[in-house]
């Protein structure tokens, strides 16, 4: 297998050990929660079910026979595992290369812990070379891409492709990512916003790369 691949699979893998027995537990979306998906199985008997961030992870789920619940009729959610996309040093992240953002950011604000599981490539010091996800509206992608432009992104559409909101997807490159929250407020601020995948006003509580625990 490719090493990168090792390193999600054992980061999915770690992230198995931080269910709690009986519990609900927020599943993301992506390639290393496919592995997280693939152990879970193991749990079906031992947890109430699990909440998913995506269409995609649902049929995961599924395939596992694990209940896929409603987040509206959870009453606590102690775990959410996702992957991200880039991860600094202070756990703030840029996620949503799934397109699938804003769920993630929903379950994960509802989360007691978000583990979130990469292997060692998506380190990095500063925030921005990857493209930066920004879900929106459809008949704002014009609006938002010149409000974007001119805070110094440039806005890329992501051509034919939709949400499981319904929605678009704007990649925003040329970002040096220096103050994340702000960032993160004022993109979201935008009118047609949906959200931004800047994971930096609710960073990961704990980081696993390449299988190993970062805090
Ligand atoms: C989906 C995400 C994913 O977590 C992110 O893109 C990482 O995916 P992968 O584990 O396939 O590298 O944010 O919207």
């Amino acid at each position: 297998m490719d090493p990168r691949e090792q390193g999600k699979q054992r980061s999915a893998e770690r992230a198995l050990g931080y269910i709690e027995e009986g519990s609900v537990v927020g599943v993301g979306t992506g390639s290393t929660v496919k592995y997280f998906i693939e152990g879970l199985g193991a749990w079906r008997d031992r947890i109430e079910g699990a909440v998913s961030s995506s269409e995609q992870s649902t049929a995961l789920l599924k395939a596992q026979r694990i209940p896929v619940l409603d987040l509206n009729a959870v009453g606590s959610l102690p775990l959410y595992v996702d992957g991200a996309d880039e991860c600094d040093p202070h756990r703030r992240l840029i996620k949503g290369g799934g397109a699938a953002l804003t769920r993630e950011k929903i379950i994960a604000a509802v989360a007691q812990r978000f583990v979130c599981v990469i292997d060692g490539a998506k380190q990095v010091d500063v925030l921005g070379k990857f493209p930066l996800p920004v879900e929106v509206i459809p008949m704002a992608r014009s609006h938002v891409a010149r409000r974007i432009a001119a805070l110094g992104g440039q806005p890329v559409w992501r051509d034919g492709v939709v949400t499981d909101n319904g929605n678009w997807i704007l990649d925003v490159h040329n970002l040096s990512i220096l103050d994340p929250v702000r960032l993160e407020q004022e993109l979201n601020q935008i009118v047609g916003v949906v959200t931004c995948g800047l994971f930096a006003a609710r960073a990961a509580d704990v980081v696993i790369v390449d299988g190993d625990v970062r805090g």
